[in-house]
């Protein structure tokens, strides 16, 4: 591999992105940034502080202070607010929906680009959300907007909290899908959208190895004639 690029990944709730970003970081040897793991903890540095999400000044007060790290581990990274480490913690549903709700907060989302943009600013990064190809990185060098099917979705984050230990019906975790789905494409500031120049990816028949190699095959060659 010759340039070291910046890969952005979109998509709505359990679209795919995290499981392929993560695996295809281990195969360019590139840094994975998982951003909704960053609004998940801002979400639950309210709750942990008891900040109500209307009160503007108490959340300032809270994103000027605020340390969230993402360390690199062979498991999966971990994510650490303030000091702790969050990383189960932040999957939680209380969490899972407070990510959405302070999403929509455009003091939150300024914070949250600007450490993101410090984080990519080096290449060699894939960095997954809602609006990495729109707002963050524009001018990613590779932009792919992952979707699937809702049924097929919901599968896949059942199975996934399931192994958790986790009691929910398949029902609930796709009414919460589809909520927070809803939520994030109708928000005012940088909606969930796919980018004009992004490439779609419909995982709803693809398996993991499928999907991975698929957006592999797209940077690869396009590398070798640059
Ligand atoms: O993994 P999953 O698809 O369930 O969600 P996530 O990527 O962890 O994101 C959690 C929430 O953070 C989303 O529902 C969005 O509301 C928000 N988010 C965002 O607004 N912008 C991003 N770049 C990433 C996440």
């Amino acid at each position: 591999m010759k340039k070291k690029f910046v890969i952005a990944i979109d998509g709505p709730a359990a679209s795919g992105k995290s499981t392929t970003a993560k695996q295809l970081a281990i195969k360019l040897k590139y840094i994975y940034i998982d951003t909704g793991a960053m609004y998940r903890a801002s979400g639950l540095c309210t709750l942990l502080q008891n900040i109500s999400l209307d009160d503007e000044v108490a959340l300032k007060e809270m994103l000027d202070k605020i340390s969230i790290k993402i360390e690199y581990a062979k498991e999966g990274n971990r994510i650490y607010l303030n000091g702790e480490d969050v990383s189960e913690r932040i999957r939680e549903a209380d969490s899972t929906k407070l990510s959405s709700q302070i999403a929509v907060i455009g003091i939150v989302r300024k914070k949250m680009v600007e450490l993101q943009r410090k984080m990519g600013e080096n290449g060699g990064v894939i960095m997954d959300g809602r609006d990495i190809g729109t707002v963050v990185f524009p001018d990613a060098d590779f932009k792919f907007f992952m979707i699937a099917d809702v049924r097929t979705r919901a599968l896949r984050r059942w199975k996934e909290v399931k192994d958790n230990g986790e009691s929910i019906t398949l029902e609930e975790i796709k009414e919460e899908l589809i909520w927070r789905d809803k939520n994030d494409t109708t928000r005012e500031i940088s909606p969930l959208k796919q980018a004009k120049d992004a490439i779609p990816v419909d995982t709803s028949k693809m398996s993991i190895d499928e999907q991975v190699q698929y957006i592999y095959n797209k940077i690869i060659m396009r590398n070798k004639y640059e």
